[in-house]
């Protein structure tokens, strides 16, 4: 008997013994048993003002499409941490008649940019020079993004659906306590960046609210002047203005040549389930593709949720593909990324062959090369489902928290810093090294690899799940947990975006835990079994917002209640 086959035989044998025990979350997890229910449709984002608006759309008649929209311009008004028009991001979608497909519009590498912009004359990483002001920045694709939706399956004029951002604008937002967190956190940072106190800089306490009239004319000339304000307009003009100013390499012709994509998505099939998910430039749809075949041969449902063999399974899946993601995954414009056979079964069931659940696999062991750290977790989802059955996942982001910080006054928002998401340093010399590094090396025009994971989730060719989330490379394992739970401990929408979350991504070699969600007991096993616990790093691992199909046809909205996140229905 091999290794594998061993392995797999003690995994249905202990699975054998809980199935009669009903599957139930660990004591220590957030309940919270059922999520917003509604009969129509369903709108889930990081704020209640966003989710509002999009939903309303829908009640005036507009499609998941026009809330898409309205909810991606809602969000750079309410949340500027992440929601934007300096940024990008990346929407999944099923139609009514069950069409899928997939948007990018994710930023571009400058014309001007080059491999070792990053670096110094040593060779090393220049600190904060692709993170940080000007330089940060990649060519936006929100504005290209809103418009190609609009395009293809909008149903109301865009001034009908930008208007009411425009009034929330003017209107002003209500500061949470966990804005006022968030902006107390970064004070510094942004002062330093923008050297002048701009609109996030002001000390605001929760119940004050911020009205940004910049951004509102700044939304009235784009829906004047459609797309092109943003990409030939008064406002991309004083955008790049701004960023020349400050030393930025941004140039006309990187706006006019911008184009959000129509791309096809990754779908992948998990028993009964299809998985629609982001292809490259993103990583979230192959690497969940990766996890979800190595794990498809356990009895998961026979584990506790959270238990330690639950962990140890994902864990190891994960520690895999995040390997293969850091060594072969980039932009498919700009490098042959080998999709089919990273998702290929019997490569994926040869990766797991050296899985036992005695021990845990050491990453030094597993194909290895040099990725720093965590990557930021500043982005946001949202997803909708509308009353005729249309589906729409999204993920934006500006990269880090408020992007490189750089906010431009006179047009009310903040720039990216997503070239930090390339590889800023390639060519560490080894076999499979150099094809990563070179996967994900910076090129003028590029797109950098992004873990943006927006998923549609079918369950017997139906519409049943509409996820995403935040939180950089944990995004993937979030997006797997949250379907997980429900797909096989039979967990509500919202226990499951409730539960405590666990996220394992290769290097560096440990597993990091939501802290006080897991049992000492299971942490005791795994660090016994040479498992490294960080409960440190992370207060959170990524925020859920999720839709579920219940089966008699009403939607249930998952909020993370790690966030101000809101589901609202009619
Ligand atoms: N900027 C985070 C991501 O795209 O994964």
């Amino acid at each position: 008997m091999t290794k594998i086959s061993f392995s797999i035989n003690l995994v249905i044998l202990s699975g054998l013994l809980f199935v009669s025990c009903k599957s139930k979350l660990p004591e220590t997890t957030e309940k919270n048993k059922t999520g917003e229910v509604a009969e129509k449709a369903m709108l889930v984002s990081a704020r209640r003002e966003a989710s509002k608006i999009g939903v309303d759309i829908m009640k005036k008649g507009g499609n998941a499409f026009d809330a898409m929209v309205a909810t991606e311009m809602a969000l750079a008004v309410s949340y500027p941490f992440a929601g934007n028009l300096g940024g990008g991001g990346f929407m999944v979608y099923r139609t009514a008649d069950g069409n899928t497909g997939s948007l990018d519009y994710r930023e571009k590498a400058p014309l001007a940019a080059s491999k070792n912009m990053y670096l110094d004359e040593n060779g090393e990483v220049i600190e904060g020079k692709s993170t940080l002001g000007a330089m940060a920045s990649g060519v936006p694709g929100t504005i290209a993004g809103i418009f190609k939706v609009h395009e293809k399956f909008g149903s109301l004029p865009i001034q009908e659906i930008v208007q009411p951002v425009i009034e929330l604008a003017e209107k002003g937002v209500i500061v949470t306590q966990k804005q006022q967190e968030r902006l107390q956190k970064y004070r510094d940072v942004l002062l330093q960046v923008n050297q002048d106190m701009t609109l996030y800089t002001k000390a605001y306490k929760k119940g004050d609210t911020i009205k940004n009239i910049a951004l509102a004319h700044t939304l009235k000339r784009i829906v004047a002047n459609g797309r092109s304000e943003f990409y030939a307009g008064e406002t991309g003009k004083k955008m790049l203005e701004f960023l020349k100013q400050r030393g930025g390499i941004l140039t006309e012709e990187d706006l006019l040549k911008y184009e959000a994509k129509w791309r096809d998505p990754i779908r992948i099939p998990y028993k009964e389930y299809q998985i629609i998910s982001m292809p490259p430039p993103s990583s979230g749809g192959i690497v969940l593709g990766q996890i979800l075949k190595m794990i498809e041969p356990y009895p998961l449902a026979g584990y506790q949720p959270n238990s330690a063999k639950y962990i140890q399974v994902l864990t190891e899946a994960e520690r895999r593909a995040y390997a293969d993601r850091s060594f072969y995954l980039g932009d498919s414009d700009f490098y042959d990324v080998p999709q089919d056979s990273l998702l290929a079964d019997a490569y994926l069931s040869d990766r797991m062959s050296d899985f036992s659940f005695e021990q845990a696999t050491p990453s030094s062991t597993i194909t290895h090369g040099t990725i720093s750290g965590y990557e930021s977790n500043e982005t946001t989802h949202y997803s909708i489902v509308d009353a005729m059955g249309n589906a729409v996942s999204v993920t934006t982001t500006l990269n880090g928290a408020y992007g490189s910080k750089l906010y431009i006054p006179e047009l009310g928002f903040f720039m990216n810093n997503e070239m930090n998401d390339f590889s800023l340093k390639p060519g560490v010399p080894n076999m499979f090294g150099l094809v990563g590094a070179e996967a994900n090396a910076i090129e003028p025009e590029k797109r950098m690899l992004s873990s943006m994971t927006p998923t549609i989730i079918e369950k017997n060719g139906k519409l049943w799940m509409v996820v995403g989330s935040p939180g950089g490379s944990t995004i993937i394992t979030s997006v797997l947990q949250t379907f997980l739970n429900v797909a096989e401990f039979d967990l509500s929408m919202q226990e499951s975006v409730s539960a405590k979350r666990f996220h394992h991504q290769w290097l560096p070699d440990e597993i990091m835990m939501e802290p006080e969600g897991f049992a000492k007991e299971t942490i005791q096993e795994l660090q016994q079994k040479g498992y490294k616990i960080n409960q440190k790093e992370s207060r959170i691992i990524g925020k859920v917002d999720a839709i579920k199909v219940l089966p008699n046809g009403n939607l249930e909205g998952g909020a993370d209640p790690r966030g101000d996140d809101t589901a609202i229905g009619f």
